[in-house]
């Protein structure tokens, strides 16, 4: 059985990873911090292959307790496993020296260390990657993570250690043809993230301006389209 496992399923690309997923017969795995009523209701009917797991990816010292993937996974069922790091937040927006000192570690818990700590925890699992699943794994990254946006320090610095953690867990499997690790850069699309983008009115961020005119101007995609242009690229 094919199973897939995202993160941050409550709103945006997760949101749309999840629709396209319960459709199919995937074994769905989704870990987010709060769960849609329709998520809830599509996880009792079909509780055999939709597990939701509630875990705020800032509690980094609980995650791997909580999300305990050796027991989550049946393994011997399993012949297609697809992780998909998505959870992420743009904050804290604005000047470095003016930066909330908790939205700091915020930024960094969700975006670093849960992501990282869950990785390594799958990795983990006994037997996963000796045997023939074939393991894919796609880290939404972002244009952020090679370009300098002024007022992101956080996020730009945190998509490019993301980047680089998982080119180097590409390396590490490089000469393995079942494990394939890829950053994607979704491009913007039109979600929660886009709305907290354009509100940071009050904070140093020159360019602020410019994801309003994306939104304005029609130019952001749905994240429904995203989700299907990144299947279609790089899990089929
Ligand atoms: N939107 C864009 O234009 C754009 C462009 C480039 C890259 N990306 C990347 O695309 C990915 C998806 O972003 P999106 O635009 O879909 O953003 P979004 O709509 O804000 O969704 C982010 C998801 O992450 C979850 N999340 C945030 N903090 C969390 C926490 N502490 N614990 C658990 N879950 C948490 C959110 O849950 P809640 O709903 O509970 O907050 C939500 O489900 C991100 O990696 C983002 O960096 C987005």
């Amino acid at each position: 059985m094919k199973t897939v496992i995202i993160t941050g399923t409550s709103s945006g690309l997760g949101q749309a990873f999840f629709d396209m997923f319960s459709r199919e017969s995937v074994h769905l795995l989704c870990i987010a911090r709060r769960f849609l009523p329709y998520q809830e209701e599509l996880a009792r009917e079909h509780h055999e292959r939709i597990n939701l797991i509630p875990i705020d990816l800032r509690d980094v010292e609980r995650i791997t307790a909580k999300v305990d993937f050796t027991k989550l996974l049946p393994i011997d069922e399993i012949d297609e496993l697809i992780f998909i790091n998505n959870a992420a937040v743009v904050e804290p927006i604005g000047a470095v020296g003016q930066l909330d000192q908790e939205k700091i570690i915020e930024a960094v818990q969700v975006n670093v260390t849960a992501p990282f700590l869950l990785t390594n925890a799958l990795f983990a699992v006994p037997k996963l990657v000796d045997s023939n699943i074939k393991i894919k794994v796609l880290n939404i990254s972002s244009g952020a993570a090679k370009r300098t946006i002024d007022g992101w320090a956080l996020y730009c610095a945190a998509k490019a250690g993301g980047e680089m953690f998982y080119d180097v867990l590409a390396e590490q499997y490089n000469n393995t043809n079942t494990v394939s690790i890829h950053n994607v850069n979704p491009g913007v699309m039109d979600t929660q993230m886009q709305e907290k983008i354009r509100s940071a009115n009050n904070v140093h961020f020159p360019n602020r301006d410019r994801f309003v005119n994306l939104k304005n101007e029609g130019q952001l995609p749905s994240p429904q389209e995203v989700a299907q242009n990144i299947v279609k690229k790089f899990l089929n």
